[in-house]
């Protein structure tokens, strides 16, 4: 699958985004070391510490069907600017996966791409608690 194709999997994602307060949907697809792609959106509680973000939803999703190893995300809103991934994304990747590339998109489909390394430099991980 191509960058591009990673990140049109993300966009499909916007529609299922449940954004009743913020009413921003996010989309993301992360694609496991064995090819599987795991999709995930936003889904909003009227609890708004409950919240949940795209790419951690596609991640829980990821791990709980047996996935721990990572190669790529895409992260997709309908924002102007990139759709950044936010910093407890970020870290939460960080721990299976410090050097996922991550494409992030904004609402002309159009990417950028860096590794979670350089988005989260210095992380900490399972290797810190050594
Ligand atoms: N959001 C994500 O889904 N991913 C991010 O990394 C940034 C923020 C969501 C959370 C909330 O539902 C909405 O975007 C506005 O913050």
């Amino acid at each position: 699958m191509t960058d591009q194709e990673l990140v049109e999997k993300a966009f499909t994602m916007l529609e299922k985004a449940y954004v009743p307060y913020s009413r921003f949907p996010v989309g993301a697809a992360l694609e496991g070391a064995d090819g599987a792609v795991y999709t995930g959106c936003n889904v909003e509680n009227s609890a708004f510490g409950s919240c949940i973000c795209a790419e951690r939803t596609a991640l829980v999703k990821a791990v709980s069907e047996g996935c721990r190893s990572f190669r790529r995300l895409a992260v997709v809103g309908n924002s102007t600017d990139y759709c950044w991934p936010c910093g407890s994304c970020r870290q939460m990747l960080y721990e299976f996966a410090p050097d996922l590339e991550v494409l992030v998109a904004n609402k002309d489909h159009q990417f950028v791409k860096y590794t979670l390394r350089q988005l989260l430099p210095c992380g900490f991980g399972p290797e810190a608690m050594g």
